[in-house]
This record gives structure tokens, C-alpha cells and sequence, in this order.
């Protein structure tokens, strides 16, 4: 690759930089593009457009490969917890056993909320989402956290990162007792960051609440496997909102709300209600005949993916966990049945094969969240609980970039052009 690019535009020929990554595409740099040539760059959706440089997260979605810091995906589901991929993205490296020990501690340390949120909640109804909810109490946080608002402070900023993902477990399972009438839970300090979680949307004060280690593990990898991918809707929302100078609380907000959309975070509810409706296995291939014919707008949900195009190697992971529950929880729910034949149906078909449509991360994580006990509406406030490193981790990155500046696209206008203002009484 020649390390630049020219682009002729009419009479302008620009010589563009050619950036190359340590993997991944080279990238063709056009800071300057518009002040030589006085033209903008068209790329709705971003599909050919690099909107940062990132250390944290990469995806090749030709050969399926999702890496965290150069880890690749299955090998942290597989060894690691949830804590240390945490300390990963944040820091960079895994923590050795003291630095986890200590990482561990202050995250165990911030996961109780101010006393005062919990009168916050009782504004809501009963029956509001638990990512309305969400969106609410974490913007809110910056009304209670005051002194860790200070962006340009790297401290504060650590301070405001810890508390976001301690604190999330906390706040998203208030919204589920919330919604059930149930007293909120407080954090147990002996539990794990996933135990307590468990512990804090499952537990009553009338009993002992017993966490489940394989449940436990389960969830931990779903976290691990949703903790951040890349420059996706709502880390992109995020680091939007944080090119402004917003505080840390309002910008992790704003990528809830972003990953509420059904494109983004509501697909595993999706899949979860199509298996339900498929059933039993006869009733498959009906439904492959369905997401085959162009005149039916019935797409197989949990299948396909704008970046990967070889497998989802969080799905992967995730069929290998839903068997672990099942077993733990003595489940025998025939939806699992019905998603292992359609996956093997579908990439049995040529269809599948031909457009490269295969099982995503979202095909399998509804059937275990609802074995585990979770109702749908919670599915994508556990995403955003998982997200919230990966949120924090790229929006350190993008203070601490020389090269950041606010985001500010442009566009093509397509409006009227300078009109006369006509005067009511004329129109
Ligand atoms: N079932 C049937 N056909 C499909 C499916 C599917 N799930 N997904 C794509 N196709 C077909 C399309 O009809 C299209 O066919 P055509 O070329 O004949 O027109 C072709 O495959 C390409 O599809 P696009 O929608 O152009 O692909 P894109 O990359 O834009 O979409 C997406 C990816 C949105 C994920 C899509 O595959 C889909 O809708 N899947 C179902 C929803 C889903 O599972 N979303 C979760 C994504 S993972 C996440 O967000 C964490």
C-alpha cells in the first residue's frame, strides 16, 4: 500500500496520508480534504469512515475475530472474569493477581448508590421500562457525584469510570424491584460483582439468597462477551457526546439511549420471542422458508451481522453457556431444542451460506437470560450494564487524545436553497 492517496476532484488533485493500523484496513486520511477542495465527504452510517484512532477493540468480520486489547474474545470468555476484562480495557493490560485484588475491591467498594436516588425512582411508574429508568438514573448521577466531573482531571475521570460500572449492577436491578414492587436489595460487599448482581435482582430480605456458581459464570461471560465492540452505535454515541465536554454520567446516558433502539441492543428479545413462536422443531423449516421469500418481511432474528461475515465467535461461546445453565438449572426448555435445529438447518442451507448469515451473539443470550430467570424487558438494561466498561474505557481514550476535537459532521443539503420570507397575511 503507498502510504498516500491521491483523490482527484475536476482540477484538484489531493494527496490524502494513508494511516495503517497495527491490523486491520489502512485508513485513508482526509482532515484536510474540505479546505483543498471545498467538497465533503458523503458516508451516511459511517460504513467506509474511521470516526478515531482506538487501542481498545478489534474486529476482523471476515475471519470472525474479536480482540480486547489483542486478547481474542473466546480466550477471556473462557479464563477470565468479568472484573479482570474490566481492568483490561480500562488499563491495558490484564491485572496480575494484587492489581485485580485491588481493582476488585474499589469496584466492590462504589456499588452502593446515594440514598437519595432511591426517592428518585419512586418518580417512576411502575410499569416504565427499566431503560427509561436507566437512561434517568444514570444522567442523574451527575447531580450526586459532583466531584467526579471533572473531565480534564484523569483522577476524577477513574473515579467517575469505577463508579459507573460499579454502580450499574446496583441501578439496574432497582429498576427490576421497581417494576415488581419488591424492596431494592443492597449490595453485599462478600459477593462477587456478578454474584451481587444476581443477588440484588433475585434476593428478598425474607430469605438467604444462594448464588448459583454456574448461573454466576454464565452471567459473568455474557458481561465478558458484551463488555465492548468497537466503534458500534452507542460507544460512537457516547464518544459524541463526550467530544462537547459533557460529564462522564450524561455521556454513558446518552449511550443507553442509543442502545435501547431494537437494531442495537433489543435483538436477543427478538430471537428469544421467534423461537417461542417457531416452537417445535417441525415448525423450522416453515419458518427458513419464510426468511427466504423476498415478499415476506420475516427475517431469522439473532442471524447476521453488519460486521461479521464468518461467524459471531460470541456465539460460540454463548451456545457452549446455554447448555452449562440449562444443566445447572435443570431447565428443559424445548427453545433450546428449537434454536440448536435452526442453527443447523440454516447453515445447512444455501441461502445462509451464500449471503454469510450466521447464529450472533444475540441468537443464544435470550434463551439463558430468560432460563436464569430475567423477563425480557431487563435483556437490554443487561447489555447496558455489561457496555458500561467498554463506554467509559472509549471515552477515557478520546479525552486523553491529543488529536480529539468536537464531532461535527457535515452533510448534503438537499433543502431549499435562500428563499423571500413571505409575511403570514400573503401565504
Ligand atoms: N434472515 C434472513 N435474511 C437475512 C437476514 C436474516 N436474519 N439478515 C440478512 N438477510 C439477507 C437480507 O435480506 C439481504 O438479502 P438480499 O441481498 O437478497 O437483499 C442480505 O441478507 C444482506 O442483508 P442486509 O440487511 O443488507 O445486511 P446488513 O449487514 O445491513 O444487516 C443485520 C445486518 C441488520 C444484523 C441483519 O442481518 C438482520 O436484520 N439480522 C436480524 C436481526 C439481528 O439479529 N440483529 C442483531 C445484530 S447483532 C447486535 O446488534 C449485537
Amino acid at each position: 500500500m503507498t502510504d498516500t492517496a491521491k483523490i482527484t476532484l475536476g482540477d484538484k488533485t489531493v494527496d490524502s496520508p494513508v494511516l495503517s493500523g497495527t491490523v486491520g484496513p489502512d485508513v485513508v486520511d482526509i482532515r484536510k480534504f474540505y479546505a483543498q477542495t471545498g467538497a465533503f465527504t458523503y458516508d451516511p452510517g459511517f460504513t467506509s469512515t474511521a470516526s478515531c484512532e482506538s487501542k481498545l477493540t478489534y474486529i476482523d468480520g471476515d475471519e470472525g475475530v474479536l480482540l480486547h486489547r489483542g486478547y481474542a474474545i473466546g480466550d477471556l470468555a473462557e479464563h477470565s472474569s468479568f472484573m479482570e476484562v474490566c481492568y483490561l480495557l480500562l488499563n491495558g493490560e490484564l491485572p496480575t493477581a494484587d492489581e485485580l485484588k485491588t481493582f476488585d475491591y474499589t469496584i466492590t467498594r462504589h456499588t452502593m448508590l446515594h440514598e437519595q436516588l432511591a426517592t428518585f425512582y419512586r418518580g417512576f411508574r411502575r410499569d416504565a421500562h427499566p431503560m427509561a429508568i436507566m437512561c434517568g438514573v444514570v444522567g442523574a448521577l451527575s447531580a450526586f457525584y459532583h466531584d467526579s466531573t471533572d473531565i480534564q482531571d484523569p483522577h476524577q475521570r477513574m473515579i467517575a469510570s469505577h463508579r459507573l460500572i460499579a454502580k450499574m449492577p446496583t441501578i439496574a436491578a432497582m429498576a427490576y424491584k421497581y417494576s415488581v414492587g419488591q424492596p431494592f436489595i443492597y449490595p453485599d460487599n462478600k459477593l462477587s460483582y456478578t454474584g451481587n448482581f444476581l443477588r440484588m435482582t433475585f434476593g428478598v430480605p425474607a430469605e438467604e439468597y444462594e448464588v448459583v456458581p454456574a448461573v454466576e459464570r454464565a452471567l459473568d461471560r455474557i458481561f465478558i462477551l458484551h463488555a465492548d465492540h468497537e466503534q458500534n452505535a452507542s460507544t460512537s454515541t457516547v464518544r459524541l457526546a463526550g467530544s462537547s465536554g459533557a460529564n462522564p454520567f450524561a455521556c454513558i446516558a446518552a449511550g443507553i439511549a442509543c442502545l435501547w433502539g431494537p437494531a442495537h441492543g433489543g435483538a436477543n428479545e427478538a430471537a428469544l420471542n421467534m423461537l417461542r413462536e417457531i416452537g417445535r422443531p417441525e415448525r423450522i423449516p416453515e419458518y427458513i422458508a419464510r426468511a427466504k421469500d423476498k415478499d415476506d418481511p420475516f427475517r431469522l432474528m439473532g442471524f447476521g451481522h453488519r460486521v461479521y461475515k464468518n461467524y459471531d465467535p460470541r456465539a460460540t461461546v454463548m451456545q457452549k453457556t446455554v447448555r452449562e445453565v440449562f444443566d445447572a438449572l435443570k431447565v428443559n426448555d424445548p427453545v433450546f431444542e428449537v434454536a440448536l435445529q435452526l442453527e443447523e438447518m440454516a447453515l445447512n442451507d444455501d441461502y445462509f451460506v451464500e449471503k454469510k448469515l450466521f447464529p450472533n451473539v444475540d441468537f443464544y443470550s435470550g434463551v439463558i437470560l430468560s432460563a436464569i430467570g430475567f423477563p425480557t424487558t431487563m435483556f437490554t438494561a443487561l447489555f447496558a450494564l455489561a457496555r458500561t466498561v467498554g463506554w467509559v474505557a472509549q471515552w477515557n481514550e478520546m479525552i486523553s487524545d491529543p488529536a480529539q476535537k468536537i464531532g461535527r459532521p457535515r452533510q448534503l443539503y438537499t433543502g431549499p436553497a435562500h428563499r423571500p420570507y413571505v409575511p403570514v397575511s400573503q401565504r
